[in-house]
């Protein structure tokens, strides 16, 4: 099972869970076999994005209308196939990985669900691959769950490609809490960009404590 937001208990996260749409049977597996590789020890067994977080994405996705989104970080393909399923049917979602073997089972996945038409996965390291795109306004979205040290860079890169208006959602922001006191390079490297994030005009910025922390940057 994906595991909880450190912010929750065991039994409100199952509330959480319990009082919003359940995950169809594509989902269901998904998530199924994606724990089976951390169970396995083939992958970090909290790689994954939760259930609730998927589901506001797929919501937002919609809500806003996206019809070009970009995602750092896909792994299994959870939060792609959020993604994916809040686009209209020309909408395109580009995913950025360096795993050829976790973003077969994605398309899997994606298949099944039937949107595997509007994603495109390019492989290599994202700093590379996100260089490559177009340095033009029109990208709706951008969803970053990769590298934690790189996540600077990754905000940089992608704001001359995000139309004005457009978001970038930017995950574990909280590092499980130990942002407050950072103690390794990742958490040091998420919170200065926290620190500075705050204070940069380019966006308007709001750190959600949803799952490990997510924020929400509008390109002004
Ligand atoms: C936390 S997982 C993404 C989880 C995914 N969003 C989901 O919800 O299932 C991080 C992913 O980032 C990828 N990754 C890490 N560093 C990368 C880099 N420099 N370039 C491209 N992908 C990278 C890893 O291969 C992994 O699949």
């Amino acid at each position: 099972m994906t595991p909880r937001s450190f912010l929750l208990t065991e039994q409100l996260g199952d509330y959480v869970r319990a009082s919003s749409e359940p995950p169809d049977d594509v989902v269901r597996d998904l998530l199924a076999e994606t724990a089976e590789l951390g169970e396995r020890g083939e992958a970090p067994p909290t790689f994954q994005i939760p259930p609730e977080q998927g589901a506001l994405m797929q919501l937002l996705t919609r809500a806003l209308g996206v019809r070009r989104a970009v995602e750092i970080g896909t792994f299994t393909g959870f939060s792609a196939l959020c993604v994916a399923r809040g686009l209209p049917a020309d909408g395109s979602l580009i995913c950025l990985d360096t795993s050829a073997e976790w973003t077969a089972i994605a398309r899997r996945y994606w298949e099944r669900a039937g949107v595997a038409d509007r994603i495109e996965v390019r492989l290599g390291d994202a700093h590379e691959t996100v260089r490559a795109l177009p340095a033009e306004p029109v990208l709706d979205l951008a969803f970053v769950d990769a590298d934690k040290a790189g996540y600077a860079d990754y905000v940089d890169q992608l704001h001359p490609r995000l139309r004005t208006d457009g978001l970038v959602l930017l995950d574990n922001t909280l590092r499980s809490g130990k942002v407050l006191d950072p103690q390794d390079d990742d958490a040091r490297a998420v919170a200065e960009l926290n620190a500075a994030l705050a204070a940069d005009p380019r966006w308007e910025t709001v750190l959600l404590p949803v799952s490990d922390g997510l924020t929400f940057l509008r390109k002004r």
